[in-house]
């Protein structure tokens, strides 16, 4: 089982190392990638000029726009919550940037109140993601949120 208080202190540790949002987005992507069992695909998805512009992540390349509202992490940009998809071949609009992802968890990152960048993890495996792992990963968002600096 995934400690996330854990999780939650090395990402706060990472930060203070240095909150600039590159170094700190591309060590935490690799931390989650490390760290959570059965995953193909951990990272960030950042919007720029209207769309979401893909980040730092671990996995295979990925599709590098998403507009707002379109696929899984379009989705949760604009509604301003968390996903988790059991089966994102049920979802309508999914982007299947890995055929190999079957599962997916996106929590939207805040700055001044506004949802500017998404956490995006994908799994082969059906139902990959329970309400603990939105749970920790919320939190872990908060963290991020507190901590990073863009300029
Ligand atoms: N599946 C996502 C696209 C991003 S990849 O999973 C890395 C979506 O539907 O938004």
């Amino acid at each position: 089982m995934v400690d996330y208080e854990l999780l939650s202190r090395q990402v706060q540790e990472l930060a203070s190392e240095d909150p600039w949002f590159l170094p700190l987005m591309a060590n935490v992507s690799a931390l989650l990638y490390e760290t959570l069992p059965d995953l193909n695909w951990a990272g960030f998805y950042l919007l720029h000029k209207g769309q979401l512009v893909l980040g730092p992540f671990q996995g295979k390349p990925a599709c590098i726009h998403i507009a707002p509202g379109k696929g899984v992490c379009g989705t949760a940009l604009t509604e301003d919550r968390t996903l988790r998809v059991d089966d994102v071949h049920l979802f309508p609009g999914h982007i299947a940037c890995d055929s190999a992802s079957n599962a997916e968890i996106v929590v939207p990152l805040h700055r001044d109140g506004q949802a500017v960048a998404v956490l995006d993890l994908d799994s082969p495996t059906l139902h990959r993601f329970t309400a603990r792992d939105q749970e920790g990963l919320e939190k872990t968002v908060l963290i991020l949120e507190q901590m990073i600096h863009y300029e």
